[in-house]
Parts: structure tokens; C-alpha cells; sequence
């Protein structure tokens, strides 16, 4: 069974999409798979939420797409059902635990304190979205919360960018981070799937850096 930890390990970083129209969905996860980035979290806070993972899922082999902003068990079902291979959401709910326990869609929950991530670990769940993560105390927070808890991984996610992703991947217990930057709406909106392209070939570039600094044996 494909696990978060698996999923998250091939994301250099992970796109947050708010589609709002499904023509937008498989050119726009076609560019951000071109551009090197092939694991998508496209959000439900959209009508064109579901039907836009259905069509990625169906038309773009090499994305590993995913639903964000899933706030109950029901929208688990929903996005389980259009094909979402990972789940992700902003907290940790009891109508979220019980749709995870039954299926093999991996559950990946945002937690913002200490106590969430111990609920988190309760449950058996070891990969985590930080989030929001610049307003919960962003990489200093992870940093404290890696000297009580340390077996556990995060993808944080809100208010990062290619200015602050440095300080969240030196951290050993970040996978990957999430984030908004890499669509702009106004280069979704024109269809500029060339920006999208080269935004994704950017982030890479920059964590490749980060990751492999130059002077590394391989
Ligand atoms: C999310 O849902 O994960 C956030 O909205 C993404 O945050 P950002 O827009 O600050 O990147």
C-alpha cells in the first residue's frame, strides 16, 4: 500500500490547486508534471474541485493527484471516489479518523500544535501537514516540536514560498512543503501554462539546491 511518506518523498515541493474551472484542471497539472512537479493537492473549495481530480486522474498519467481542504468524512468519500490517491486537511476531525480507518487512500492531517500532532500519533498517523505554517510559528515551531516528538514528518503548508522554503526543508523532519505560489490565479485565468512551467522548473531547481548542494558526492 502506497503510503503519505512514499507520496510526499517524490514531491519537491506540493502545488495547492484552487481550480475554478474544470477546463483549467489537465493543462494546468499537465504543465506543473512537465515542470518536474508531479504530486497535486487540488483543493475541494471549488464546484470544480472533484471533477477536476477526476480529470487529472484520468488524462495526466504521470500526476499523483491528491484532494486538499477535505473537511469531513463525506468529502473523504467524495475524493476518494474521484480518485484522489492522498488525502489532505487543514485538522483532524473524528468524521475524518473514521473515513481514513477504512480505506488505503493515505490521510495526510494538518496539525498547527503540539497537542494536535500527539492526537495525530495517536491514531498512527506519522506524516503531517503543518499548516496554516507562517502563522503557527513556522520553522522554529517544527524545530521545538522535533525535541519531544521526533518521529514524525511534515509537509508544511501556508504562506510559503521560494523566499522562506529554505529554513522549512534544512529541517530533517520536513518531506516536502505546499504552497499556493507555483499558480498564480492570473496565469491560470489567461491560460499561461508556460509561467506554470516555469515556476514548477524554479521550485525544483531551488530544492535540488537546498537538497544536493553543489559539491555533494551523489
Ligand atoms: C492551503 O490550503 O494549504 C493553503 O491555502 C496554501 O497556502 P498558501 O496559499 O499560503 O500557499
Amino acid at each position: 500500500m502506497t503510503t503519505a511518506h512514499d507520496i510526499l518523498r517524490q514531491a519537491p515541493v506540493v502545488p495547492v490547486l484552487t481550480i475554478r474551472d474544470l477546463k483549467q484542471a489537465v493543462p494546468l497539472a499537465q504543465a506543473l508534471v512537465d515542470g518536474g512537479v508531479p504530486v497535486l493537492e487540488v483543493t475541494l473549495r471549488t464546484d470544480a474541485g472533484l471533477p477536476s481530480i477526476r480529470a487529472i486522474a484520468e488524462a495526466v498519467p504521470n500526476a499523483l493527484v491528491g484532494a486538499g481542504t477535505v473537511l469531513n468524512g463525506e468529502d473523504f468519500a467524495q475524493a476518494v471516489a474521484a480518485g484522489s490517491r492522498f488525502i489532505v486537511t487543514p485538522g483532524l476531525t473524528t468524521s475524518i479518523l473514521e473515513a481514513a480507518k477504512g480505506s488505503p487512500v493515505p490521510l495526510i492531517p494538518g496539525v498547527a500544535t503540539i497537542s494536535e500532532l500527539m492526537r495525530a500519533r495517536d491514531e498512527g498517523l506519522s506524516c503531517l501537514k503543518f499548516f496554516p505554517a507562517e502563522a503557527s510559528g513556522g520553522a522554529a515551531a517544527l524545530r521545538a516540536f522535533a525535541g519531544p516528538v521526533s518521529d514524525v514528518h511534515f509537509c508544511p503548508t501556508g504562506g510559503i514560498d521560494l523566499n522562506n522554503l529554505e529554513q522549512y526543508l534544512r529541517l530533517p523532519s520536513v518531506l516536502t512543503v505546499g504552497g499556493s505560489w507555483l499558480t498564480p490565479q492570473d496565469a491560470v485565468d489567461s491560460g499561461d501554462w508556460d509561467r506554470i512551467r516555469s515556476l514548477a522548473r524554479e521550485a525544483c531547481a531551488r530544492v535540488k539546491q537546498i537538497r544536493e548542494p553543489a559539491g555533494d558526492t551523489p
